[in-house]
């Protein structure tokens, strides 16, 4: 699907759709670049007789032989994000047609619009070989046509966005035997082309740094971990990041030798959306040349059992140096992470870093698919993430983490253990996680494991994977 911005009538379209109000009154002089007569006479009639047209979430459908019809009700949205999810429905409604264009009265509204549109329209369907071609999205043209004049830079910052998003949501349904850390790094490398510095680290590297938490999820897996490093200098007077990113790629999550029950582990093909977002957020502010510096971090590991896979009772020494007693190897994320907060302090020397993980099952179960969990040291950080969520439709609720959580992973053998007691286990994750934190580090840690996949379809994430986090830090990254 392209999208178009036109200030005239556009030619053979398949749908026209109008938006209307409480307020909206029948103008056909301003519509008479839109509509031609006879469409103008209908709409007039039927307009007339509906009398819930301005009626939010009604849509009076009037479907004809050549071009159709579409008054949708609005209650003016107030903000962006209503008008995301306006475009999406649209799109939604309209997607076995294959050219359409919308009546909008200014920027903002056309760019929102666009870009639930695009948001909304995303499909993964690169697996489906006998498909019919009518039974796939057929939506080529998304026209908004609109008085002003919208210049494609208008839109710049939208269509980044946009592509990050769909580009996240590719990585993260992609199964996990397309999708190892080997090749999900290559993909990243890919990325240099728009101006980001991409360091991958393999396996012997790895070593060499200390990685050992996260060598020892891998290490039950054929597939050889990888690191990835991936940052954005937009701010060539700042030589410093602003902010770390830090994501959970874990391409599968069998459970390892604890294993998984069988039932919908298929979803762990997933376990790396973290992984996929903070790689897309760069990929985003590079789109947008923001003015910001910001790296990230992220840990490309399978977690399998076999003959080589790390044991529960084994202990490992983190790069931090401290030691740890992996009791549960399904516990895995939590290792992965450590190591990697560890390396972006101490290489980067950065002072703020959020985390992003679809760590636990607890967080999942205690906020469902409406909040992802944020677990923070430091109330001003975790108050304007929590707002950017708000504003881009990604919403956070936070979780607490205190000495009495912390207490619960203490180990009888080393420093720490991976596993906290039957409950809280959002929280003792958190605090797991937080032992890596250096003092006077900003710290914020987002739980996305209950928000990584959308089950039933909404209008701005349509089945399957959300990329959960992309718009909500890319907002944050932004303000
Ligand atoms: N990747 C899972 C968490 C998860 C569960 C993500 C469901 C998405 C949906 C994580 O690695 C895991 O297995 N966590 C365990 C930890 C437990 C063993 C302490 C969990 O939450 O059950
Ligand atoms: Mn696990
Ligand atoms: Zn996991």
């Amino acid at each position: 699907m392209k999208i178009f911005f036109d200030t005239k009538s556009v030619k053979d379209c398949d749908v026209k759709v109008l938006l209307w109000g409480k307020g909206s009154r029948f103008n056909a002089e301003k519509w008479a670049s839109f509509l031609n007569k006879e469409e103008t006479e209908v709409l007039k009639q039927a307009l007339s007789t509906d009398k819930d047209a301005a009626k939010k979430g009604h849509v009076l459908e009037l479907w004809g032989k050549k071009t159709s019809l579409l008054v949708y009700g609005i209650d003016a949205p107030k903000d962006a994000l209503q008008w995301q999810n306006l475009g999406a429905s649209v799109a939604a409604k309209v997607q076995k047609k294959q050219k359409v264009a919308v009546l909008v009265e200014d920027v903002e509204q056309a760019c929102n619009f666009a870009l639930g549109a695009e948001l909304g329209s995303y499909r993964f369907d690169k697996y489906f070989t006998k498909k019919k071609e009518e039974d796939l999205p057929q939506l080529e043209e998304f026209h908004l046509l609109c008085e002003k004049k919208i210049k494609e830079a208008d839109y710049k910052d939208f269509a980044a966005l946009a592509n990050a998003v769909r580009y996240g949501r590719d990585l993260c349904n992609e199964p996990a035997n397309a999708l190892t850390p080997e090749i999900f790094a290559a993909d990243i490398k890919r990325l240099t082309y728009l101006g980001l510095k991409v360091d991958v680290l393999d396996k012997k590297a790895m070593q060499k740094a200390g990685f050992n938490l996260a060598l020892a999820v891998a290490q039950g897996s054929v597939n050889e971990p990888r690191i990835a490093v991936i940052s954005w200098q937009g701010n060539k007077k700042d030589k410093e990041f602003s902010c770390g990113l830090v994501g959970k790629g874990v391409t599968f999550d069998s459970g390892g030798i604890s294993l998984k029950p069988g039932a919908g582990m298929g979803d762990m093909k997933q376990d790396m959306t973290g992984a996929a977002v903070v790689v897309s957020v760069l990929k985003a502010l590079a789109l947008q040349k923001a003015p910001v510096n910001v790296v990230g971090v992220v840990g490309l590991v399978e977690n399998m059992p076999s003959g080589s896979a790390i044991r529960p009772g084994d202990v490992v020494t983190s790069m931090s140096g401290q030691t740890v007693e992996i009791l549960n190897t399904d516990a895995e994320g939590r290792l992965v992470l450590g190591d990697c907060l560890w390396y972006i302090q101490e290489k980067f020397g950065v002072k703020k870093i959020i985390d992003i993980a679809t760590l636990t099952g607890a967080t999942m179960r205690a906020l469902g698919s409406e909040y992802a969990g944020i677990f923070s040291n430091d109330d001003g950080l975790c108050q304007a993430l929590i707002k950017a969520g708000t504003l881009s439709g990604e919403n956070l609720w936070r979780l607490p983490i205190n000495e009495a959580y912390d207490k619960m992973i203490n180990s009888d053998i080393a420093d720490m253990k991976n596993l906290g007691g039957a409950n809280a286990g959002g929280s003792t994750a958190a605090c797991f996680l937080q032992r890596y934190i250096q003092p006077k580090v900003k710290w914020a840690h987002l739980d996305i494991a209950g928000v990584d996949k959308e089950e039933k379809g909404r209008p701005l994430t349509p089945k399957g994977a959300t990329a959960f986090g992309i718009r909500l830090l890319n907002e944050y990254l932004k303000a």
